[in-house]
């Protein structure tokens, strides 16, 4: 039985994770620590609370006292860390929960296990992944892919904050030889994300008949990838990557945001067919741009394919629509 501690399982990539992992192995024990923030939602983990291998803990990962408490009393053999402040616009508002929850957080638990860890030669095998954003690399022109050799140069609040808590999460490896590994990951799409995230933003609104806002001309590009496979590449890099190793992961599959926003409009004139004049698109509308708007993500997820394997499951048409329908019915 390996105990294995989840940070963030009540968000979005979290919650789809650990039930990912709750199915998957069967002779896994989970703790959830989750300060609960506006962002999660314990009832996307209903099918698993009654769980004898599964228990939720509310702890803020920036109350070192309390990560202390909860590994010490858990005894985790594995982390997957999630727990993070998610959104570049917020960031923008306020950057400062941001600095605590993404760098002080990280830290404290990247300690309190390497302080556990380390006691004895065992335990001093035990894995912790940081699970991190390609939006550390910064931005690209109309050419060219983020490799793991790509310098970084983070421009919001938001990806410094990654940024800064991937480097810790380096030194801890380069200094103590602790057994880490990080992963970069593209936009995700997938059920229990938060209404704030574009994907949600476009389909509430438009089941709303509300305008659906879009940044400057929609012009920005972005990676998609499907959350499940998104848990397909954390649990191969958790089982098989080399200590130490950057791991990127990308959907290769690019879209212009209002390209993006379109096929949503198109799935939703399908799937529910209630949009002004017969389609969704007459609800976009154009809004002023985000400050330091990074104009294109694309990842080159050719490591992780050679060395560990993975590949993409599924269509990614046939996610997305799944998706809308999840969200149709969450706002309908
Ligand atoms: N969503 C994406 O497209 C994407 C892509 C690549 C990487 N990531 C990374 O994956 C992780 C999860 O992202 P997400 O989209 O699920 O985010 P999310 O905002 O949906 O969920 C984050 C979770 O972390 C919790 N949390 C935040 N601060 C905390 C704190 N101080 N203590 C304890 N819990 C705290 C929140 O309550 C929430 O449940 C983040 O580290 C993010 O940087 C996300």
């Amino acid at each position: 039985m390996l105990k294995i501690l989840v940070t963030g399982g009540a968000g979005f990539i979290g919650s789809n994770l650990l039930l990912f992992l709750h199915e998957k192995f069967p002779y896994y024990q989970f703790l959830n620590i989750d300060k609960l923030s506006y962002a999660s939602d314990l009832s996307y983990l209903d099918a698993i609370s009654d769980s004898d291998r599964y228990q939720f803990r509310k702890i803020d990962i920036t109350d070192r006292d309390k990560v202390k408490e909860s590994i010490r009393d858990f005894q985790p053999e594995g982390v997957f860390h999630l727990a993070a402040e998610s959104h570049v616009d917020n960031s923008i508002k306020g950057p400062e929960p941001f600095i605590l929850s993404n760098v002080v957080g990280t830290f404290n638990l990247l300690e309190e296990c390497r302080q556990l860890w380390q006691e004895d030669e065992q335990t001093w095998q035990n894995r912790f992944l940081h699970v991190s954003t390609d939006e550390v690399y910064g931005t690209l022109g109309d050419e060219g892919y983020f490799t793991e050799e790509t310098p970084y140069a983070p421009n919001s609040p938001y990806s410094a904050s990654k940024a800064g808590s991937d480097f810790i999460v380096r030194s801890y490896f380069h200094t103590y030889g602790m057994n880490v590994v990080t992963t970069n990951c593209s936009n995700n799409f997938g059920p229990h994300q938060h209404d704030e995230k574009l994907i949600p933003t476009v389909i509430r609104n438009a089941v709303k008949h509300n305008e659906i806002p879009v940044y400057g001309k929609g012009e920005n590009v972005r990676d998609w990838l499907y959350v499940e496979n998104h848990c397909d590449a954390l649990d191969l890099v958790f089982h098989e990557g080399r200590s130490g190793e950057t791991y990127n992961v990308g959907g290769d599959n690019e879209w212009q945001n209002l390209e993006l926003v379109h096929l949503i409009c198109d799935l939703l004139n399908e799937e529910v067919g209630d949009g002004p004049d017969g389609d969704y698109k007459n609800l976009i509308s154009f809004v002023t741009d985000r400050p330091g708007h990074d104009y294109r993500y694309a990842i080159d997820a050719s490591k992780i394919k050679s060395e560990l394997g993975w590949k993409q499951e599924g269509s990614f048409k046939e996610d997305l629509r799944s998706t809308v329908r999840w969200y149709i019915e969450r706002y309908s």
